[in-house]
């Protein structure tokens, strides 16, 4: 049965989707069918095709009263939107159906395992919300609320865990055929612990263990946890809230933060060797992951961060982008990320060009364009003399342009998104620190009418950013400060 909230918003949806324009959203990234979006929930491969859900307020292009959006897609970049999947309809979620994520049961049917909110008077007259977990489940199109929802509540939180901060399960089935799931919760002064719980059938759990524990160290309350096994270590990643920087990481306020080390499945504790920041650029956050059926460990992350909302566009009925899928790796201890190969079937005509020796500003014939995946090797003319700076600039023209740049000298690079027509004066930049002491260094840039994705040195880091420039500003120019010689190719991504 679906309720009268639901179908409203399906209704809602459907008629306000026709009023954009292909033109007006990013073409192979997935963006909110109408209204607002949020974290990617319940990015699955179910019966055939890759699930992805959403938070969603289709009413307004700002967040409000959270429903689930979905779409399907069959190779990670072409979606079809669905028919939003829930609603704040239920007395245990009627002030939103939060983050999730979801899993197949053996009879076949999708289980969706979501937060589900309750604002609660207080008595200096405000509200604080209660969050539990709830769960939903359906055939890929309709999903039904569970009669006994919702199935985790304070009860089951161990001792000084909140219950106002108790979000975004993440669930698996393990080889046994058992169910787990992490959950992102604090205590009471807001410190970010995961919390693991079990079950035997996926609709009756309980706690196990606080999986990890912040103790002060990564800003405050963790949300959106996903954990995992890569490349023979196990990783937990999440997206810490309040984050002080720390050298060249964590410089976003709401970061993200990947933890890689080890885990001891018999006492449900994970033993940290290693952190880092996700994406070291202006717009990600709240990513998930997924295997894929290939084995392929899939990351998908929101292609905004809360800081930075007010960077918009009033003209679009649409906010909030997903990043591309990314392929995860873990080399050297760092996780590496790279482009689902899927997008190489995108690619159209190459142009090409190797060995441009250059000192200043020049353009390529032919290397222009919005959508776009260009792969650059930059090197010194002389690797006695290393040039100073090297700079691309894309979405130009006589007035906009936004840019990545290299400073071999410091080891960084640099996005910057000042000129792309923004009216705020918000983050417009983001460093990252890069292995290019000897000047080389190699770039993999993702363009999607609003957005690049840029990927240096296969994966090592990536910064991501949004930007709203007029899309007839589609020149791209190089620049460098000394001499330098690189090889640029670009494929119109079609
Ligand atoms: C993260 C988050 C989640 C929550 C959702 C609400 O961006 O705050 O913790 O479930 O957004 O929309």
């Amino acid at each position: 049965m679906i309720s009268q909230t639901l179908r409203e918003a399906r209704k809602y949806e459907d008629t306000m989707e026709a009023g954009i324009t292909a033109e007006q959203r990013p073409e192979y990234h997935l963006s909110a069918r109408v209204g607002w979006m949020n974290d990617p929930n319940g990015f699955s491969y179910y019966k055939g095709e890759y699930h992805l859900f959403y938070q969603y307020h289709p009413y307004d292009s700002v967040w409000g009263p959270m429903h689930w959006g979905h779409a399907v897609s069959r190779d990670l970049l072409h979606w079809e939107y669905l028919p939003a999947a829930l609603a704040p309809d239920s007395a245990y979620d009627k002030d939103g159906c939060f983050s999730g994520s979801s899993v197949e049961l053996p009879d076949g049917r999708q289980l969706l395992l979501y937060t589900g909110v309750v604002k609660q008077p207080q008595p200096d007259g405000g509200f604080k919300e209660v969050q539990t977990q709830c769960i939903a489940v359906g055939d890929g199109r309709d999903y039904e609320k569970y009669a006994d929802n919702p199935i985790l509540t304070e009860k089951d939180l161990p001792i000084g865990g909140s219950r106002h901060d108790f979000r975004d399960p993440k669930v698996w089935r393990e080889e046994d055929g058992t169910y787990r799931c992490v959950v992102g919760n604090c205590t009471g002064d807001r410190d970010g612990k995961i919390l693991l719980y079990k079950s035997k059938d996926g609709f009756r759990w309980e706690f196990v263990s606080v999986l990890a524990a912040n103790n002060g160290r990564f800003g405050r309350m963790w949300e959106c946890p996903d954990f995992f096994e890569l490349d023979g270590k196990y990783v937990l990643i999440t997206s810490p809230q309040d984050m002080m920087p720390k050298g060249f990481e964590y410089h976003n306020g709401n970061g993200t933060l990947c933890l890689i080390g080890s885990y001891d499945k018999e006492t449900g504790r994970f033993m940290e060797e290693t952190d880092q920041s996700i994406d070291y650029g202006i717009d990600f956050y709240a990513p998930q992951t997924i295997l894929a059926p290939d084995g392929r460990r899939i990351m998908i992350g929101w292609m905004q961060n809360w800081d930075t909302c007010n960077l918009r566009d009033t003209e679009r009925f649409w906010f909030g982008q997903m990043t591309l899928p990314r392929e995860l790796s873990i080399e050297n201890g760092r996780l590496i990320q790279k482009p689902v190969r899927e997008l190489e079937s995108l690619r159209g005509k190459a142009v090409r060009y190797e060995n441009v020796a250059f000192a200043d500003t020049i353009r390529l014939d032919g290397i222009h364009g919005r959508k776009i995946d260009m792969e650059i090797m930059v090197r010194p003319a002389d690797p006695e003399k290393i040039f100073h700076k090297f700079a691309v600039r894309f979405a130009q023209d006589e007035t906009y342009h936004t840019s990545v740049s290299f400073r071999p000298s410091e080891s960084i690079v640099k996005v910057d998104r000042k000129y792309s027509g923004s009216r705020r004066a918000i983050i417009h930049q983001r460093r990252s620190h890069v292995d290019g002491k000897d000047g080389r260094l190699k770039l993999r840039i993702i363009l999607d009418r609003f957005s690049a994705e840029v990927f240096l040195n296969d994966g090592e880091q990536v910064l991501t950013v949004t930007y709203y420039t007029d899309l007839s500003a589609d020149g791209i120019s190089f620049y460098v400060d000394g001499k330098a010689v690189m090889d640029v190719v670009k494929y119109d991504l079609v």
